[in-house]
């Protein structure tokens, strides 16, 4: 691809046509008009990124959530997307999580029409935690990852091991995901988007660090990468030929043993092989190198502030300056290594991480990528999208405090810059 001042390529993949089309036009026109994705038309190319709203009391959807995403929505974006949901009961990293189940498909329902009345479209990220859980209601107190493990986040919650799963517990899993998808397209989302990084299930089953299974489940990239595909077709099959099915990948897992570029960009291509619509590039590892995720500061004192458990407490009091690393905040921190898979894939992809201003949209653009996610910016500034458009605006107040991180702990996400 070559990029000039004026005159670049956009490839078109995320509309599946089998041609590029040269734009003589600038990146900012490009990032505001209406872009396709599988069977969707976007009003734009932003969309804001899965962060988890603890908004779901009981683990069901409530009217605070409703309203989050339909302020996103009416801020300008092309897409929003509800962040973490499980596929089961046991996908549930702790209680108050919400999983998908018939019950919940009414206010889900609620949800999607007023997303859609503002005019953006709305995904779901669909998800199991794997072995890492600090869910009490788990069956035996064990939590079910590829392979053995201990499992440091539910030590104090009474869940110090997880299981290597069974055949039977992987074929439950694929099961699970194909329902959840099935449920969400009920429920009127337009897209649903699979967890495969942050060290979830699907991400456990894909680094070499938490799989060391000896089956045909792991092993070669090819076998680790067994299930997520499994998921992948099963949510396919299931969700009909209207709902575009998104990836979030990690381009690194963070720490020594884990997955690193090279992989990722196998991860990557298998997935487009296996006919994913777009993949949102992301990294880190939650149980082991959480702020590898956001960069910026490690707000400790605060996450120790919204701690329910006196236990965990403790711990992140003792030990949690040690455990909890910061990184450094750049803009646009995944760009790098996203360029490498950039280079490997055809797929649509989507660049995530410290977008924070038009230039990053429009670097994000000029650099071949399809879409822009963004999380902490839009918690910041719900509507940074249309004053961006309207020329009002040209970066987000964010400046990665991270105390969002907290916020959501306590009574639901928010920025604390008011
Ligand atoms: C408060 C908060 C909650 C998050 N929850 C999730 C989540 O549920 N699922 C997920 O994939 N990523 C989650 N993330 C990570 C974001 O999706 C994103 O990868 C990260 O914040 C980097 O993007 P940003 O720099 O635009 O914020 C969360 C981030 C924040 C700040």
């Amino acid at each position: 691809m070559a990029f000039g001042a004026d005159s670049w390529h956009v490839s078109l993949r995320g509309m599946q046509e089998e041609y590029v089309t040269t734009m003589h036009t600038d990146p900012r026109t490009v990032v505001f008009s209406p872009a396709r994705l599988a069977g969707l038309q976007l009003r734009n190319r932003v969309i804001k990124t899965a962060t988890y709203e603890g908004m779901c009391p009981g683990g069901s959807p409530s009217d605070a959530l409703i309203r989050h995403h339909r302020e996103l929505a009416a801020g300008g974006v092309g897409m929003t997307t509800v962040a973490y949901c499980a596929v089961s009961p046991n996908g549930r990293t702790f209680e108050a999580q919400m999983y998908m189940r018939a019950a919940i498909v009414p206010k889900l329902q609620e949800l999607t029409a007023a997303v859609h009345a503002e005019g953006a479209a709305v995904s779901i990220q669909l998800g199991h935690c794997g072995y890492f859980s600090r869910n009490t209601a788990l069956p035996g107190r064990r939590s079910l990852g590829p392979s053995f493990a201990i499992n440091e986040y539910g030590l104090m919650s009474g869940i110090p091991f997880a299981k290597a799963m069974t055949e039977d517990d992987i074929a439950t899993v694929i099961d699970d995901f194909g329902a959840a998808a099935a449920r969400a397209v009920e429920a009127g989302f337009d897209a649903v988007e699979l967890h495969l990084g942050h060290g979830y299930l699907l991400s456990q089953f894909i680094s070499p660090a938490t799989n060391r299974r000896r089956d045909r489940w792991g092993g070669s990239l090819d076998n680790r990468m067994r299930l997520p595909l499994a998921v992948l077709q099963r949510v396919r099959e299931r969700v009909g030929p209207h709902c575009a099915v998104l990836a979030k990948t990690n381009l690194r897992d963070g720490f020594k043993g884990g997955l690193e570029l090279d992989e990722a960009v196998g991860v990557a291509q298998r997935l487009e092989g296996a006919g994913i619509d777009a993949i949102v590039l992301s990294g880190g590892f939650t149980s082991k190198t959480p702020f590898y995720l956001f960069r910026g500061a490690a707000p400790l004192k605060q996450m120790i502030e919204v701690e329910h458990s006196r236990l965990h407490k403790l711990m992140l009091r003792l030990f949690g300056r040690y455990a909890i690393k910061a990184y450094p905040f750049k803009e646009l921190f995944f760009l790098e290594p996203a360029r490498a898979v950039r280079q490997a894939v055809r797929v649509p992809l989507v660049l995530l991480g410290g977008a924070l201003s038009i230039d990053s949209l429009e670097t994000a653009m000029r650099e071949g990528f399809d879409f822009v996610a963004m999380g902490r910016a839009l918690i910041a500034d719900p509507d940074l999208v249309n004053r961006m458009q309207r020329g009002e605006a040209t970066r987000s107040r964010c400046n990665s405090c991270n105390q969002c991180v907290a916020e959501m702990d306590r009574h639901g996400v928010r920025c604390v810059l008011g």
